[in-house]
């Protein structure tokens, strides 16, 4: 099956593109993705759709996440905070290799299958082959009733809305905002404590306000889009938890503005990529203000040292960079959650700048259905 999107059925409501709207919905979008699941009694979330009681999440002793492109992105900051909140050893695998390798499936281990459109045939093929193989999988999704969605055991609906842009921007915040539920849920019914429990709810419901105050920038973002778009290609550096901001935020440059970029752990750069730096080609570092902020710095000025341009998307002002987007703080276990957004309005801008049709980027389908 494919599902296609009437575009024309879907106002712009304003918007000269359907990535801008969707990027300006986030606030909303998020809003909705909490709304009716927060247990302020118990410090935790009620999951409807889950269908994994209590004695079945304790029995849990891995979790696979699997998805491609955004929605593994999605799912590496998922495994994350699943690992952080939960203490469960988890982690995330693009589906498309998964089901490619025979691998080895383990009863204890709940996979959970990560998807916005919830066709993407190479997901769904690694959904059916776990099923097959007698696990149980769970999805992340966004559209209701899709193939991934009825072929799962249970689950969480992201709810983000239609997004019709090829380009996931509200469904990636959405997304990872869901599986900050369901880290949240599992933690409390494991060892989270009630008052970590409620920090992070306390976090989570400050996202949607903090996401209003990141669009506001968009005008200082825009310049800096312009200032940058002449790089023929783009380095896009953090550590843990910045790491898959990078990995999205690349991904994101290249879908829509075809400008070449990688993503590297900062940690890496001197096992390599570092060769690469020089004035011509610019960095952007994912900092927040988390225990590795100084290691991160460490790496600023490693890329200064080479005359490198840099532009730190971080909760302060940073010395060695360029330029720095403040984003505000949130709990640190959350912050991933916000980093992302600037990065999709300097993406959007980037491409603007170079003429590219934002909506319809080439070569690319909204959800790869085949092969
Ligand atoms: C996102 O910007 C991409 N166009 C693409 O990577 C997408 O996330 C991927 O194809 C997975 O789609 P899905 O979430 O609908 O399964």
């Amino acid at each position: 099956t494919t599902v296609e999107w009437e575009a024309e059925s879907y106002d712009m409501g304003g918007h000269d593109t359907y990535m801008h709207k969707e990027i300006s919905e986030q606030p909303d979008a998020v809003d909705r993705v909490l709304r009716g699941r927060i247990d302020d009694r118990f410090s935790t979330v009620h999951l409807g759709g889950l269908n994994l009681d209590a004695r079945e999440a304790r029995t849990i002793r891995r979790i696979k996440i699997l998805g491609c492109g955004t929605s593994y992105h999605a799912g590496l900051i998922g495994a994350g905070l699943i690992e952080e909140l939960a203490r469960i050893p988890a982690d995330a695998e693009p589906a498309s290799e998964f089901r490619y390798r025979n691998p080895v499936v383990d009863p204890d281990t709940l996979y959970i299958a990560v998807s916005q459109s919830g066709e993407t045939y190479d997901v769904l093929a690694a959904v059916q082959e776990l099923k097959r193989k007698g696990a149980r999988v769970l999805g992340v999704v966004n559209v209701v009733g899709s193939a991934i969605a009825r072929e799962t055991d249970g689950g969480v609906y992201v709810h983000a809305g239609p997004e019709v842009c090829v380009v996931s921007t509200k469904c990636f915040t959405n997304t990872v905002t869901a599986f900050a539920l369901l880290a949240l849920h599992l933690g409390r019914i494991r060892d989270l404590s009630v008052a970590d429990g409620k920090r992070i709810i306390e976090g989570l419901r400050r996202l949607p306000g903090q996401i209003q105050e990141i669009l506001k920038q968009e005008d200082e973002i825009k310049k800096l889009a312009k200032r940058y778009a002449d790089a023929k290609s783009m380095m896009f550096i953090g550590r843990v938890r910045g790491y898959p901001v990078a990995l999205e935020a690349s991904l994101k440059l290249k879908e829509i503005s075809y400008i070449h970029a990688e993503a590297y752990p900062a940690s890496e750069l001197k096992h390599g990529p570092l060769a690469l730096i020089e004035p011509s080609l610019p960095t952007v570092a994912i900092i927040p203000n988390d225990d590795l902020l100084e290691k991160n710095r460490a790496a600023l000025e490693e890329i200064k040292a080479r005359s490198g341009r840099i532009l730190a998307v971080a909760h302060q002002e940073q010395e060695k960079a360029d330029h720095t987007i403040v984003v505000p703080k949130n709990e640190t276990e959350l912050d991933s959650i916000l980093m992302g957004i600037p990065l999709q309005i300097f993406a959007y801008h980037t491409a603007l700048a170079l003429g590219r049709d934002i909506d319809k980027p080439r070569n690319l389908a909204k959800s790869v259905t085949v092969e």
